[in-house]
């Protein structure tokens, strides 16, 4: 069946959604915030009304704005977002814990000596980023009624009656089975969920059930995690090509093909996709904040949000010997020391917005730089390019800063919704059988292509200032 799709982006800070032509792309968007609730102790949580009531609305509004039907639904997730919930009634027993949530950490230290077993096991380390974490903590800490699962679980089951998750949103939950990519008993475990009744994991693209919450009936034939849906709008369909996406935080993904690679740099290996039933993999690592950092130096009254980071970060040459390191809920890969917090040094009297503006755009980048040498290591080659988009990537300053420091062409995506363009062609896939990726895809090019500015000895320079620091504050001394 052809025709437009709806792409839905669930992200942690809002929802996006697109109505997607195949011969005239997006026809219609709509968005609905979220707000996340930050509280002391590294706690984030977020009512789940809102997590369903922002899907609804950002739908309905790119509905009403292309004035088509669409044929099929996709819906993309935040991956590691937990909630209990009732499945006869739909009714959330619990908050959702948001991924950036860190209040299991005192499970993550239980099973910290069955650390390389699970990391063989499910190719994620044991950190209360995942989601298994989380559903262990629910379990012990809050109900023990009715289902605990990632919200796109709870998502799918209000909006169709399925009770389904995706293979590659099943891998952020260190209870899957990387090689089988099915949920392994032994995960289950040694978390303590062995009785728990999990969603079925299904294909990325493909039927899952229909809808009638936007409106008209319509199948819902895409669903996946959201990063792993930018690599796929990003072509990087092939091992060899990374990805970077700036949202709340910024995500660098590597296709490894049709086997998993655990490497040995701290990166996550996971499922990309899985496609009639064959999965291709990918290495994942990630900047817990990215704009939750823009976030916070706005609500700390720097700048006025992210629009303010060139114009502000323009009014001083460089960063003026301020170095920040963005860890504001800890550091995750390659280093994995979520109970770490963010550090700002090298203040002075005469330190301005500007200069703290420039170092937050280096510390964002020179971590995405770690991240990218990390991938390359373990893909055996260097990179040649890194794709990005997300919010973030309309930041000059902000993108300038990641190729002269990454020493690469950073080429950005066209449009800055990878994600949502993702999905929306898994649910073409799924609703048009025999349609390849290939066809399914539409054409990609960078909206612009910045290339480094600095000499590779200023980059080295730089970045060894920022490892500097990043080093101080796993040593737990002052940089
Ligand atoms: O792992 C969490 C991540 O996928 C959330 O993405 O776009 O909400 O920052 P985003």
């Amino acid at each position: 069946m052809t025709g437009p799709v709806l792409a839905v982006d669930q992200g942690t800070s809002g929802t996006k959604a697109l109505v997607i032509c195949p011969e005239r792309g997006v026809i219609g968007t709509g968005f609905a915030a979220v707000r996340p609730r930050f509280l002391p102790g590294g706690l984030v949580e977020v009512d789940p009304a809102q997590l369903y009531d922002s899907v609804v609305d950002a739908g309905r509004r790119a509905l009403a704005e292309a004035r088509e039907p669409v044929v099929a639904l996709g819906l993309a997730n935040q991956g590691e977002t937990v909630l209990a919930w009732d499945p006869g009634t739909g009714r959330p027993l619990t908050d959702a814990l948001v991924w950036q949530d860190r209040r299991a950490e005192p499970v993550c230290v239980e099973l910290a000596p069955h650390e390389d077993e699970l990391r063989q096991l499910t190719g994620l380390p044991v950190d209360p980023y995942f989601a298994a974490p989380k559903m262990a903590w629910i379990r012990r800490n809050r109900t023990r009624e009715g289902v605990v699962t990632t919200s796109d679980a709870w998502l799918v089951h209000r909006l169709t009656g399925a009770y389904a998750t995706d293979a590659a949103t099943a891998g952020r939950t260190q209870l899957l089975d990387l090689d089988r990519v099915q949920w392994s008993p032994r995960a289950l475990d040694l978390y303590g969920l062995s009785g728990e009744r999990l969603p079925d994991v299904v294909d990325t693209a493909g039927p899952v059930g229909t809808t009638t919450a936007f409106g008209p009936r319509i199948p819902l034939t895409g669903l996946i995690v959201d990063q792993q849906a930018a690599l796929l709008a990003q072509h990087i369909t092939e091992p060899g090509g990374a990805k970077c996406t700036y949202g709340t935080g910024a995500f660098l993904l590597a296709h490894t093909g049709d086997t998993p690679r655990r490497g040995n740099s701290g990166l996550v290996s996971c499922v990309a996709w899985r496609l009639a039933g064959r999965t291709a993999y990918c290495l994942d690592g990630q900047v817990y904040t990215a704009a939750s950092a823009v976030r916070w130096l706005t609500d700390l009254g720097v700048i006025k949000g992210a629009a303010d980071l060139d114009p502000v970060g323009a009014s001083v040459p460089d960063s003026g010997g301020v170095t920040f390191v963005p860890a504001l809920a800890g550091l995750a890969a390659p280093w994995w020391r979520g109970d770490l917090r963010g550090s700002l040094t090298g203040l002075g009297l005469d330190t301005t917005p500007g200069h703290v503006v420039r170092a937050l755009c280096e510390g964002l980048a020179a971590q995405v730089v770690d991240l990218a040498d990390a991938a390359a290591s373990d893909l055996g080659s260097p990179l040649a390019a890194l794709r990005v988009d997300g919010g973030l990537t309309r930041s000059t300053l902000l993108m300038q800063t990641q190729a002269d420091l990454l020493q690469l062409p950073v080429e950005v995506s066209a449009l800055p919704d990878a994600t949502a363009l993702g999905v929306g062609v898994l649910a073409r896939l799924g609703a048009e059988p025999g349609l390849t990726v290939a066809e399914a895809l539409p054409d990609w090019k960078p909206a612009a292509v910045y290339e480094p500015r600095i000499t590779a000895d200023e980059a080295a320079e730089r970045l060894a200032a920022f490892r500097r620091a990043v080093a101080a504050l796993l040593d737990g001394t002052p940089a």
